[in-house]
């Protein structure tokens, strides 16, 4: 006898999206759909479109078309109902530069309409995660560059999203702590089964890190899927790594002889 389990539906999909700014098409009908509870790696190189469709995905920007639904809803149409499902590290952070770290934390907990008791639980222990308890007194805006990205991933996680959005999570960010905020993402998808999706130009951290990938370039959709199937189809075309398959995808062209003879 068989069982029919329903598939989940998608956590995010995207229908057609597009994203136009004059005659350049930033986005160009895009058709993503990530399943619940995985790490997705949204791969491009620089220009192809990511932070723009993270954008659109987030509420920061509305589409020129298509839609978008995250954890149900529409993100044109209930945006605020998106928004209290997910934390988000955008590209230029968005912190309170003239708040120290607890107050912000507090700041956030507080729109969040969490009580006080667990604010200070969770932002004590974040902060110890991140490594920044001993600078939670000190204003954002004197922070170096990594340590302002762990306060704006401290801010999306505080409220404990089952989607997150993180827009290069690991750029500036030195060694160590790129290892915890990957253990810490990683637990957060294995053991409370939350979406994680984050963007990247790093082919190399998608297949340490993720489960599925979806690659873009100049805003188009050129491949999307789990990782092992990609693995499989990069051997069956005689390519060694996944390296090679993103290279050959967004068409890289690494001409030998256009080197840059002043150099
Ligand atoms: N506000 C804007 N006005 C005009 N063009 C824009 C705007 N934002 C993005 N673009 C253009 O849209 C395209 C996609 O940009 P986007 O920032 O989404 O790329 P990306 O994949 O995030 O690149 P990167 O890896 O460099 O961060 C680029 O050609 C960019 O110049
Ligand atoms: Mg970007």
């Amino acid at each position: 006898m068989f069982i029919l389990i329903p598939a989940m539906p998608p956590i995010i999909q995207t229908y057609g999206l597009v994203k136009t700014f004059g005659n350049l098409v930033a986005v160009d009908h895009l058709d993503l759909a990530v399943p619940a509870g995985v790490m997705f790696g949204f791969l491009g190189p620089n220009g192809a479109g990511k932070t723009t469709t993270l954008k659109m995905l987030t509420g920061l920007m509305r589409p020129t078309a298509g839609t978008a639904v995250v954890a149900g809803y529409d993100v044109v149409r209930s945006p605020l109902e998106v928004k209290r499902r997910i934390g988000v590290v955008p590209e230029n952070l968005g912190l309170y530069e003239r708040l120290t770290a607890d107050e912000y934390l507090e700041l956030v907990g507080r729109l969040h309409r969490l009580d006080v008791a667990t604010i200070a639980r969770r932002r004590d222990r974040l902060l110890e995660r991140l490594a920044l308890a001993d600078r939670r007194h000190d204003l954002a805006v004197d922070y170096s560059t990594g340590m302002k990205k762990k306060l704006a991933l401290a801010a999306a996680l505080l409220p404990n999203p089952p989607v997150l959005f993180l827009d290069e999570p690991f750029e500036g960010v030195d060694a160590v702590s790129a290892r915890v905020i990957k253990d810490l993402l990683l637990s957060l998808v294995r053991q409370q089964n939350t979406t994680v999706f984050f963007s990247t130009h790093i082919m190399e951290l998608v297949e340490k890190l993720c489960d599925e990938v979806a690659i873009i370039d100049h805003g188009r959709l050129i491949a999307q899927g789990n990782l092992d199937d990609l693995r499989r189809q990069a051997k069956a075309h005689g390519q060694a790594s996944l390296e090679e398959v993103f290279l050959r995808l967004v068409r890289a062209e690494v001409e030998e002889g256009n080197h840059l003879d002043w150099l």
